[in-house]
């Protein structure tokens, strides 16, 4: 036994030492979990926040977007980042907590596709600003063009986790409505993997936003419009019983409403009548009529595990808000005009964990890069593009999966394939599994991973339709050389045999091999376009599903 003398430490000494961590105090020391590890990567962060939390403001108030982008180098490492939407505006007494203060936000509670998720992206900026320049953020609010503009300069206060206002004040102009915010930073610019293509991907993924850019060097770049409309907008939706753990239900048990257990199940979930909460009591062992508050430990773990045993309808898939194959289609042409050759695929939602979910793939090939080169992939997450963690995303590890050598381009070993081309994986959830608060990548979830390899497959199968293609051509161009060339040898010798005139013959000849070089392109077409016309003739998805997975089945 150790004796009590000889301990160094007591517990009453331990206990004096403990303190509470405020959210803010914990990320200010961990600021590289919100994705601000380096200056480049801070500086995107700054703007990605500002400008995603423009867009999802825009498109849930039904206004176009017109989101302004302003980085001005202030100093050798100093930046002033300025971003300006003209969405719905923020009411006055709601500023300085979105701004101010950490986890707090309109998103995380609801279940409906959007860009922000977790209530931390805007004020995480503001904190990362005060700890490297102690400069406060500069925040212009109207909601009206009737009403004034509301203008804050504030700080967090750590400790406290609570907003610290240096200035307040109303002014009559400044801003037509919309909210815009002047944010100093430490950070670095980079021309590639930062700012500007980040701008320029999100103009792909939001084909009906119109981004002006002003960088820090100077250049404007204006991303227009390709679409005047905007997305239908996403409905919100209830927790599905698929995806529930114990805790939440023990939560929502505690705190409901209703008055029996069968009411509770039928108003609580999503994809659950009348008939499915009897099943669900029936398989638990439990009165439908037994109130919801008096089920004990055990009781809700039978009712959980009958939750997962009854076969329940998958979730509604109105809560998502894909690009669509036609706008994503036009967004690539007019973001890579000079491309050969660009086609979109859209699967059907899935679900994981009771979460639908919808994943659309784009290749673009040809004058887009290096053919030496690994293709590049364009990994987007509700609209909003992801540029940093590749290698953790589930977006590369299904690109990584697919055996490209079957549709046409060199693949090394467990790498992307080598070719002039982008691959673009566009994720719609209600909810997106990131591995970290920064948001940088979708966790590998076999699900996820799984539909995004069949997207990516049924993409790579439309680009190596085109590559054979391709390839006929060229050999069929290098065909009609040859018999060219020697057209004229041949006229020459069947002119003395048959005393006819040289050049009538080598018309003739020419005439016979482009003839015949007609009704070869005839034939190909036919056998190539008869079977392409009639997979895409079916218009049930299921139809065509069963199809593809059987040859999804002889690729594995
Ligand atoms: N430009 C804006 N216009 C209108 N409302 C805004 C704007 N910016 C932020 N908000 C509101 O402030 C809330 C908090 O924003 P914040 O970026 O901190 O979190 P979020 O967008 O909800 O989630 P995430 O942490 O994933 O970004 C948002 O949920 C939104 O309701
Ligand atoms: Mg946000």
């Amino acid at each position: 036994m150790t004796d009590v003398k000889t301990i160094k430490k007591t517990a009453e000494e331990f206990a004096k030492e403990q303190k509470e961590i405020s959210i803010s105090e914990f990320f200010e020391k961990n600021k590289h979990l919100l994705g601000f590890d380096n200056p480049t990567k801070a500086l995107l962060m700054t703007v990605k926040e500002a400008v995603d939390n423009g867009l999802d403001a825009c498109e849930e108030a039904g206004v176009l977007p017109d989101v302004n982008v302003k980085i001005k180098q202030t100093g050798e490492d100093r930046f002033r980042v300025i971003v300006q939407d003209n969405g719905p505006g923020i009411v006055k007494e709601q500023i300085p907590k979105i701004f101010g203060k950490l986890l707090y936000g309109s998103k995380f509670h609801r279940l409906r596709q959007s860009r922000g998720q977790q209530g931390i992206g805007i004020s995480a900026v503001v904190l990362y600003s005060q700890l490297t320049t102690g400069l406060p953020t500069k925040v212009w609010s109207r909601t009206d063009e009737k009403k004034k503009v509301h203008y804050y300069e504030l700080f967090i206060n750590t400790t406290k986790n609570e907003p610290e206002i240096v200035k307040e004040q109303t002014m009559d102009d400044g801003l037509e409505r919309g909210v815009k915010v002047e944010i100093d930073v430490v950070g670095r610019y980079r021309k590639t993997q930062s700012v500007d293509d980040y701008l320029k991907q999100t103009s792909v993924a939001n084909p009906f936003a119109r981004i002006t850019y002003n960088a820090p060097d100077g250049t404007k770049i204006i991303f227009p419009r390709s679409f005047d409309k905007l997305p239908k907008p996403p409905k919100e939706m209830k927790m599905h019983p698929y995806g529930v753990e114990f805790g939440i239900l023990q939560r929502v048990l505690g705190k409901t409403n209703s008055k029996t257990l069968q009411s509770f199940l039928v108003n609580e979930f999503s994809s659950v009548g009348a008939q499915t909460a009897k099943e669900i009591c029936k398989v638990a062992k439990l009165d439908p009529n037994a109130k919801p508050t008096s089920l004990d430990r055990a009781g809700i773990e039978k009712l959980l595990n009958a939750m997962q045993k009854v076969k329940i309808q998958r979730p509604p898939l109105d809560c998502l808000s894909p690009i669509g194959k036609e706008e994503l289609e036009k967004s690539l042409k007019k973001e890579y005009p000079q491309a050969e050759f660009i086609t979109v695929v859209e699967r059907e939602p899935e679900v994981y964990r009771g979460m639908p979910f919808q994943i659309e793939v784009g290749v673009v090939y040809g004058n887009v890069g290096s053919n030496e080169e690994p293709i590049d992939v364009l990994r987007i997450a509700n609209r909003v593009p992801l540029l940093y963690q590749a290698g953790a995303c589930s977006t590369i590890e299904s690109a990584k999966d697919v055996d490209w050598k079957r549709y046409g381009l060199q693949q090394p070993k467990n790498s992307l394939p080598i070719g002039s081309a982008i691959l673009v994986i566009h994720m719609s959830s209600v909810w997106v599994p990131f591995v970290s608060e920064s948001k940088e990548a979708i966790a590998p979830y076999p699900e996820i991973v799984k539909e995004m390899k069949l997207a990516v497959q049924d993409a790579a199968r439309e680009l190596s339709r085109y590559l054979s293609g391709k390839r006929r051509a060229g050999e069929q161009k290098r065909r009609i050389q040859i018999f060219e060339r020697y057209a004229k040898e041949v006229a020459a010798s069947l002119s003395v045999l048959t005393g006819e005139e040289e050049n009538i013959i080598e018309k003739k000849l020419l005439s016979i091999i482009e003839n015949r070089n007609k009704m070869k392109n005839f034939e190909e077409q036919e056998t190539v376009t008869i079977p392409v016309a009639e997979a895409n003739s079916k218009t049930n998805p299921k139809e065509r599903r069963k199809e593809k997975s059987l040859e999804e089945f002889r690729e594995e």
